[in-house]
């Protein structure tokens, strides 16, 4: 018997789900000049990150604003190289590869941005806008550019027609159709999406989130999806990482994380989120008191100040990420938290 080819249409490749990208430690730390008289201080904007993103699978990256979700997400794309650690494309490391280098795998991992008005030029056509990749990256003549646009848009739900419209004549949600498409026209196999859907109405987030899975499916795309929204990501993920300060504090799969959350920042979360988890929801109150800086994360576990939990012990010793009942966790009293 002979082996079946390997392609990415080929089924059963799908069902054996490939790791496509390979985050280890990944840490960025900018230095910020503080002026004459103050020392120069360090932001630790992401502090030692891993994660394996596979084909056909999502990701959801979530915590409050400033825990590190953009900053990992330009390192994860290649805009931003990391302080340390490492980025493995197909298995090869791929962190401190040339500008050329870097180029042609930017066409692997692309990116969709939260605010679909600022990341579509309003004085371009649509039809422009989706075949500018295709006029930078491939030899493609114009009417084979034109073809794959107009495919690509009906692709995502918009009409051929409306090619030569710009993107003012679009509603939010249509904008970001856009952005996907545009994401697409380089058939990448990894999307970075931040916060893709925070900008749109509730009513609109689903219909491009549906649009996103249904996308997903038929490209056999991995997904690295960004949101501080737990509702959002209970539709789309199938692992989530809840970071805090820079670092992941709880991480796996979503049923295991949303069923029985057990770092005292998730439950939190989940508790602050309605429709999310109704037994938490009257437990526990949601995160008090502010969010640390990072220029001076405190000592010991970084969520001790906010924790009701909190001992000595937290004060004390940074928690490690460790694996507790299915998924990892970053906290002392892990088992505890029933
Ligand atoms: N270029 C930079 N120079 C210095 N500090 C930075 C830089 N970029 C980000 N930071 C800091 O790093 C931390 C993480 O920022 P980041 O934008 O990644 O957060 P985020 O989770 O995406 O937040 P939000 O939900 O608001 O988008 C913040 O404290 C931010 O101020
Ligand atoms: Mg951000």
């Amino acid at each position: 018997m002979t082996a079946a080819p390997k392609t990415p249409d080929w089924p059963a490749a799908r069902a054996r789900r490939e790791t496509v990208l390979d985050a280890v430690d990944l840490k960025k730390h900018y230095r910020l000049k503080r002026g004459l008289f103050r020392a120069d201080a360090t932001v630790k904007a992401v502090d030692g990150v891993s994660f394996a993103l596979q084909t056909g699978r999502t990701l959801a990256v979530v915590g409050e604003s400033g825990c590190g979700k953009s900053t990992l997400a330009r390192m994860v794309t290649l805009i931003d190289p990391p302080t340390s650690g490492q980025l493995k494309f197909d298995g090869s490391d791929v962190t401190g590869v040339s500008r050329a280098e870097a180029k042609a795998l930017r066409r692997k991992v692309q990116m969709v941005f939260q605010n679909p008005y600022g990341s579509l030029n309003p004085r371009k056509r649509i039809g422009t806008i989706l075949e500018e990749p295709l006029v930078i990256n491939t030899g493609l003549g114009r009417a084979e550019r034109r073809e794959r646009a107009s495919a690509m848009m009906a692709k995502v739900g918009l009409r051929p027609d409306q090619y030569d419209r710009y993107p003012h004549m679009f509603s939010g949600g249509q904008r970001q159709r856009i952005a996907i498409a545009r994401a697409l026209m380089l058939n990448p196999r990894v999307v970075v999406a931040d916060e893709p859907v925070s900008a749109l109405d509730v009513s609109i987030q689903a219909q491009v989130l549906n649009l996103m899975m249904d996308l997903q499916e038929e490209l056999d795309l991995a997904y690295l999806f960004i949101s501080h929204d737990l509702s959002v990501v209970r539709h789309i993920a199938d692992d989530v990482m809840v970071m805090y300060l820079g670092r992941p504090v709880e991480h796996g799969p979503k049923e295991t994380v949303f069923a029985h959350p057990r770092h005292p920042y998730t439950r939190a979360l989940m508790a602050a989120t309605p429709r999310v988890n109704a037994a938490l929801r009257q437990e526990i109150p949601p995160p008090s008191g502010e969010l640390p800086s990072p220029i001076n994360p405190p000592s010991g576990c970084p969520y001790h100040k906010r924790c009701p939990h909190m001992t000595q012990r937290c004060a004390d010793e940074v928690p490690a990420l460790r694996e507790v009942d299915g998924r990892r966790v970053a906290c002392h009293y892990a088992e505890r938290m029933d």
